[in-house]
């Protein structure tokens, strides 16, 4: 897609263009470096500008096109912004209808299938061509002189709903692709959306930290994001999506020459040289059904490790003439074949249900069910979240019912089947009582949470200690949620100050308690008073107030008693803060106990101050350099930007200029580069910050 030459000159346009002013003819280079930006992060994974750097790019390009619209094009990389929401998704009929694929589940399944292809196809030998099937939504694109022009969903195959606004939001696919470099003037691809865990992971974690329901699945979180009205929320959930399949073309007759496709590998390869995310470093062809058969259960091993979701192998005869013999039925081409990976449901039965009290008293239906193995993990203990859950799912005691666990996420009962039942289940009865202290619980008329209202309900006060504690809050080793229900039935440790008070005296004795566990846990919580802001203000576990939040209200500060006073409408100027964010944190500073609790903790030695502001004035990193790569915890533009408040510098790529690379997972091309340099610091995230709590 782009020459080393390509690449080292759009980035030297870059560093120009960042530091000297535009004019309206640069724009046709603003807008090649940034989709150029784009690519190589969204496609290739590998981030060429810093985030400072793009946004100030595009800024400058959406500054121009203001002043000139008759500059403005459909393909811009400003127009992914959506304006205005999805009316409706009109329905289209897709150019060739989406077909499905045959299912196939062991060896046998696929011998019987590569007999079945040669008879049909009349050879004896075939190559295949393997990919992983993702487990998303899937979608259909067409482009036309070289633009993106409609997207669609799958519907009934043959007609489906119009979403291309919500997939302009999606930025591995291009708004612009050269398919007249293929000799096409119209093209529609087959692919699928999808999140990768990681997104998925921390889109619910906010969904929690807001007390909101979160999403199922991956793949529900997918599909369902491409029929969401307002785009800007689909923008939100970061989404990304894997082109496999070139369903319709149509030549460009300008093109006499052009390139032949005459393999589905080389279909794959050709789109990813047009910018297209394709799933080409896992596909591998083979000349043999056997060496297929070994391949899919080899990566069924692996798929854990892949960052999205797959839930098994396609298979397709590599040969495109081969393939249009071969043909197909009005459901699925013969052509093709899906290896379905082991199921990660399995049935249970609904025993009974437990209620459990959270730190900010919400009450927590938990399913306790048959154990059941499901992926290799046995189940018994099932989340529903809150009352809601266990009537959309019809769910009573005694049920069948259907659960699921995808990779590391948590498991989840996807449906009761309500037509076998016996006469024997019975209604699950929401308690109206705090099953700890007593308290009539609350739920308020627009929440999904029923709550305990009592700041002092034992429950909750042990599960704000243990949140306190939690790594990624104070991070107190040793001390996790068993010690601290432990301790506080025996009377030790009452409350988050009584942390710096332990009577480790008492301790000895103590069933699995030995000195060195003593000595051990005296160490962790001394060093716990060295965390920095933001994770101590996460760590007092004001509701709404998660680490992003934590980190906003850190950085507006010099010490924490300046939130004690600030207004809600001081607040709500903060990053992040929103109105219900805003009441909760004045609430919380409100109450006087909270604040005696700061000062007694910050008697113990606790740092309230900010740090980071602190040392600002020093720049601990003045003239230092530092690039961050790979998926990192935090977000990068926040990694950065305590970077530059230090002093620091970011650079865009790896070279002898470079003083730190910071490696999240799944670094690449980067880290083997500095590796090689040797001069480069290689930091971990948790080295990085590491740095920022040195006094
Ligand atoms: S090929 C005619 N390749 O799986 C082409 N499909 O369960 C047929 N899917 O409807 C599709 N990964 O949405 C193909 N690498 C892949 C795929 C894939 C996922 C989806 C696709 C299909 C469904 C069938």
């Amino acid at each position: 897609m782009y020459t080393n030459e390509d690449e080292a000159h759009l980035l030297a346009q870059a560093k120009k263009h960042l530091t000297q002013a535009v004019s309206a003819n640069d724009i046709g280079q603003l807008r090649a470096i940034l989709e150029y930006a784009d690519w190589k992060y969204y496609v290739r994974d590998n981030p060429v500008l810093a985030d400072v750097e793009y946004d100030t790019l595009f800024k400058k390009l959406k500054q121009l096109e203001e002043l000139h619209p008759e500059l403005v094009t459909v393909d811009s990389p400003t127009q992914r912004v959506a304006k205005g929401l999805n009316k409706n998704f009109p329905t289209v009929t897709h150019l060739v209808p989406m077909l499905s694929l045959e299912n196939s589940y062991n060896a046998d399944d696929l011998l019987d299938w590569d007999r079945k292809c040669k008879e049909l196809s009349g050879e004896s030998n075939l190559d295949y061509c393997v990919e992983p099937k993702f487990d998303g939504a899937s979608i259909s694109l067409v482009y036309e002189n070289n633009q993106l022009v409609r997207a669609a969903t799958r519907g009934n195959g043959t007609e489906g709903d119009d979403i291309t606004l919500n997939a302009k939001q999606i930025r591995s696919i291009p708004l612009k692709a050269n398919i007249s470099l293929l000799g096409m003037k119209q093209i529609e691809l087959r692919g699928e959306v999808l999140i990768t865990k990681k997104r998925f992971e921390d889109y619910n974690n906010k969904l929690i930290e807001n007390n909101e329901q979160p999403l199922a699945n991956a793949r529900n979180a997918a599909s369902g994001s491409l029929r969401i009205k307002d785009p800007n929320e689909v923008a939100k959930r970061n989404l990304d999506a894997f082109l496999y399949h070139l369903s319709y073309t149509q030549r460009d007759e300008n093109n006499a020459n052009p390139p032949l496709l005459q393999t589905h590998y080389k279909t794959l390869t050709s789109l990813a040289s047009l910018g297209f995310k394709t799933s080409v470093d896992y596909t591998k062809t083979f000349p043999s059904i056997e060496e297929v058969i070994n391949y899919v259960h080899e990566f069924e091993t692996k798929r854990d490790e892949l960052p999205y979701e797959i839930d098994g192998m396609v298979i397709k005869v590599n040969r495109l003439d081969f393939q249009d013999k071969i043909g197909q039925t009005s459901h699925h081409p013969r052509w093709a074949i899906a290896f379905k990976f082991k199921a990660r449901q399995a049935t249970s039965k609904l025993l009974h249900i437990d209620y459990q009290v959270g730190r900010t008293g919400s009450i927590t239906p938990v399913a306790k069910i048959e154990p059941v193995t499901v992926g290799g993990v046995t189940i018994s203990s099932i989340s529903l979240f809150n009352e809601d859950v266990i009537r959309e799912k019809d769910l009573k005691l005694g049920d069948t019912i259907l659960v699921e666990r995808a990779g590391d996420v948590i498991p989840y009962i996807v449906k009761s089947f309500p037509e076998i039942r016996t006469g024997n289940e019975q209604d699950i009865v929401f308690p109206l009582i705090c099953p700890v202290c007593n308290e009539t619980l609350y739920k308020p008329e627009n929440e999904a949470v029923t709550r305990c209202t009592n700041i002092n309900c034992e429950a909750q006060v042990v599960e704000r200690i243990i949140h306190f504690t939690s790594k990624d809050a104070m991070d107190i080793r040793g001390l996790g949620d068993a010690l601290v229900r432990r301790f506080y039935e025996l009377g030790f440790l009452k409350n988050i100050l009584g942390i710096y008070h332990l009577p480790f005296e008492r301790m000895h004795g103590l069933e699995g308690f030995g000195e060195k566990s003593i000595s051990n846990l005296k160490d962790a919580i001394e060093k716990s008073k060295q965390q920095p802001l933001p994770r101590l203000i996460f760590g007092l576990g004001i509701r709404y107030v998660g680490e992003t939040t934590a980190k906003a209200l850190a950085r507006t500060v010099s010490h924490l008693s300046d939130l004690y006073s600030k207004s809600k409408e001081e607040l709500l100027q903060i990053e992040d803060v929103g109105e219900k964010v805003a009441t909760s944190i004045v609430e919380f500073f409100t109450h006087h106990d909270n604040r005696t609790m700061l000062d007694a903790l910050e008697q113990e030695g606790l740092c309230l101050e900010n740090k980071q502001k602190a040392e600002q004035q020093h720049g601990g990193l003045q003239g230092k350099t530092f690039l961050f790569t790979g998926t990192l915890t935090m977000k990068r533009n926040e990694a950065e930007a305590m970077v530059e408040l230090e002093g620091g510098s970011i650079l865009g790529s790896v070279s002898s200029k470079l003083n730190y690379l910071v490696v999240g997972e799944d670094a690449g091309s980067k880290l083997e580069k500095a590796k090689k340099l040797g001069s480069v610091h290689i930091l971990s995230e948790a080295e990085f910050l590491q740095m920022f709590q040195k006094d």
